[in-house]
């Protein structure tokens, strides 16, 4: 246990770990997520995936992207005659969601001991990851992501999600790096992203307004870094307006002493169980619904 990283976290509600993970580990990653936009068929399908226009997620292709691997459009990718802007790999905002579960590179780079022993000294001591994507900001399209809390996206009672970003490429404040509130973390969950039936939508829970820019910390780092962050920690970051994309990777997971949401997006089941980070299948994959926001 070290128990000043972990005072830390408490304290400011994320961590920033250089070299967390080892170069050729983040190599064979860029190298794996190249292949696969490389492999990008263009008449199969896709769907642009606006954070700020939460109606237009609700779509087929987003909602069955929960058990599955998908890429989803920059929102700048197509000009007004429907042409893309760029070549297809360029024009991709992120791959998701279940990169951890179904793809070998994938898999090995989001489990094992470091991982599990870094979840557990966080006080996660039953992991339950039910999300991967990989977010490429490509150069001068990649897109801003507003402010906003993970556990919008998977709501436990007790709140327990934590994601672990990881910088696959080197990321500051021109390429759209993440900027956090220091200690946000102690405040409200403003908002619940909800799944009913085909449908999702955006549920306010609380009216506290986002910080401003000058409350907020860029988290500059370098290629190798993991970043880890509590799920009520408020975060943003910028378009990529320079000539640099800025890969990075991220898992959201829970611990199942909480009771994950029957309402989350992501639900598992017997077809493809929720599994640790230590690789294992989580303890309880049975989603529970309890509402206990009185919205909706
Ligand atoms: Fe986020």
């Amino acid at each position: 246990m070290n128990s000043e990283r972990r005072r830390r976290f408490d304290e400011d509600g994320y961590l920033v770990l250089p070299g967390f993970k080892p170069a050729h580990e983040v190599a064979a990653l860029r190298h794996r997520t190249h292949e696969l936009l490389a492999a990008l068929d263009p008449h199969a399908g896709g769907g642009v995936f606006s954070t700020r226009e939460p109606g237009r997620s609700a779509d087929d292709w987003f909602l069955d992207s929960d058990c599955s691997v998908r890429c989803f459009f920059e929102e700048e990718a197509f000009d007004a005659q429907g042409r893309l802007t760029r070549p297809l790999p360029q024009a991709i905002n992120k791959i998701g969601h279940a990169l951890h579960d179904l793809d070998p590179v994938f898999d090995a780079f989001s489990h094992g001991p470091a991982l599990t022993a870094l979840a557990a000294e966080l006080g996660l001591a039953q992991t339950q990851v039910w999300q991967s994507m990989l977010i490429c900001k490509q150069p001068g399209i990649g897109g801003a992501v507003r402010w906003h809390q993970d556990a919008t996206y998977f709501f436990t009672d007790p709140i327990s999600v934590t994601t672990f970003w990881f910088a696959l490429e080197d990321a500051d404040v021109d390429n759209g790096c993440l900027w956090v509130e220091p200690g946000g973390h102690r405040g409200p969950l403003r908002e619940r992203f909800v799944r009913e039936g085909r449908q999702t939508r955006l549920l306010t829970l609380d009216d506290t307004p986002w910080p401003d820019t000058g409350r907020s910390t860029p988290l500059p780092c370098a290629a190798g870094t993991l970043v880890v962050f509590h799920g009520l920690l408020p975060h943003w970051s910028a378009a990529n307006r320079s000539g640099r994309s800025r890969f990075a990777y991220t898992l959201h997971v829970t611990d199942a002493r909480s009771v994950y949401d029957g309402r989350n997006w992501i639900q598992r089941g017997a077809m493809l169980p929720v599994r640790g980070l230590d690789g294992a299948v989580a303890p309880s994959g049975i989603a529970v619904a309890v509402d206990r926001t009185g919205a909706g």
